[in-house]
């Protein structure tokens, strides 16, 4: 048993999909937001970025619609990334929304737009800060290979940081109403140079904290510190088997990927997943018991580009007819193997297997193991029927006859695959 009281994870893992939103200055230099990083970007050369961010275009609730018909349930919004700009009115830093040009509170028009729609509110922070004059420089800063480096540290002082990291926490906790989720990035103890874990932060401190303010509330498990993770948070690619925790048990988890190869806006960054494989990626998150969030990054001048509203698009086209094999299902039991270029989802309220078939085969299907367990199946696209042929190990072979494998069932499915991008068939079980 862990000494940590965790949150509530039952609305987390009936949901199942989200909305993750990385925006902050990067989205000028649009080159990821880990250009600070890349091009070792001090301060002073940053500073353009802040001079001119002003976001004309932006209404957050045009994202909250996107997100809504997509089928999302929940946003996790950067109120702050590793660049350090915060896209909230915090007191305690002028490095803040509210006095670049734009002049607007974007965290709270974010969480005011998204919870009119519905949706439950998460916050990701960044634990690391390149732009606090007491962030140490490490390994990632921007100015780690500075000849000065260990002279430049020596006046930054990690205490009056996590003074500062804990306040703002408190901020967004009691100043933007009742928040769902706390997303922190991320620890790296075991980096060359001022490697930094719980230490550096007071995991234990920043947590008692948390938990005293909303003890409900889903904290990630970046912090480097076992216990504290409600969610564990594989990215940029899908678990095979489904993560565990420390101790080995099932873990509540969610993946989080990206349409291209970055989060932040990138306008040259090309490999960006057809809708074909989003909804796929949806699909083999829920199938291994996790949530997909997905992310989009906004440009500067505050609008999701054509390339991430189609991608929502075929979404919202996808979870309109097809929700019901994701809101509410998990894994499927063991003891019913995917059939092949399969995924199962399964509902344990509701009893009923989705079986969503993710290359069309050719007129039949066999699934193992439901002879004698399915009482009716159908598309989910269009509720027609889908014909079930069982076994029967007696019947004359004839040309006319497939022969699922023993105890199983063989699905006649039509020729042409139906118009869907990814057609589901609901078994409903005995
Ligand atoms: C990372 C990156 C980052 C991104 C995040 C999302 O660790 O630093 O830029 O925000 O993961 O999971």
């Amino acid at each position: 048993m862990s000494k940590f009281s965790k949150g509530d994870s039952s609305w987390f893992t009936h949901d199942r999909f989200g909305m993750f939103i990385h925006w902050g200055l990067y989205s000028m230099p649009a080159r990821h937001e880990w250009v600070r990083h890349y091009e070792e970007i001090t301060n002073e050369d940053y500073q353009k970025y802040f001079d001119h961010f002003d976001p004309d275009l932006f209404d957050a609730r045009e994202w909250a619609a996107a997100a809504k018909n997509a089928g999302m349930k929940y946003v996790v919004f950067t109120t702050k990334h590793h660049e350090g700009f915060c896209m909230f009115d915090s007191q305690y830093t002028d490095y803040k929304s509210t006095n670049a040009p734009c002049r607007r509170d974007l965290l709270r028009e974010v969480v005011d737009a998204f919870r009119a729609e519905g949706l439950r509110i998460g916050l990701y922070h960044s634990l690391i800060d390149w732009h606090h004059p007491d962030f140490t420089i490490d390994s990632i800063h921007p100015l780690r290979n500075h000849p000065d480096r260990d002279a430049l540290n020596r006046g930054r002082d990690m205490a009056r940081y996590r003074t500062y990291l804990h306040s703002q926490t408190r901020e967004l906790l009691t100043k933007y109403g009742d928040i769902d989720i706390i997303w922190f990035d991320f620890s790296y103890p075991k980096a060359e140079y001022n490697p930094k874990g719980h230490e550096d932060w007071d995991s234990k401190g920043l947590v008692s904290m948390i938990r005293s303010i909303r003890p409900t509330i889903l904290i990630n498990n970046r912090l480097d510190l076992p216990g504290t993770g409600d969610i564990v948070t594989p990215e940029q690619n899908t678990p095979e088997e489904p993560p565990t925790d420390e101790n080995g048990n099932p873990a509540v988890w969610e993946g989080c990927q990206t349409l291209s190869g970055s989060w932040g806006y990138h306008r040259d960054e090309l490999t960006w997943k057809t809708e074909k494989q989003c909804i796929d990626m949806l699909i083999n998150h829920v199938a291994r018991g996790g949530n997909l969030l997905m992310n989009v990054g906004p440009t500067s001048r505050g609008y999701l580009d054509h390339r991430a509203m189609e991608r929502l698009q075929g979404y919202a086209r996808w979870m309109k007819y097809c929700s019901r094999s994701i809101y509410g299902c998990g894994m499927a039991p063991a003891e019913f193997p995917e059939p092949r270029d399969s995924r199962y989802t399964y509902n344990p309220e509701t009893r009923r297997l989705y079986l969503h078939v993710m290359n069309w085969p050719f007129k039949f299907l066999n699934a193992r193991n439901l002879a004698g367990k399915v009482a009716y199946a159908q598309f989910l696209h269009d509720g027609s029927e889908v014909k079930i042929q069982e076994n029967d190990p007696n019947a004359p072979h004839t040309s006319l006859t497939v022969k699922a494998p023993q105890g199983g069932i063989t699905l006649v499915l039509p020729v042409v695959k139906p118009e869907i991008t990814v057609p589901v068939i609901e078994l409903i079980l005995k």
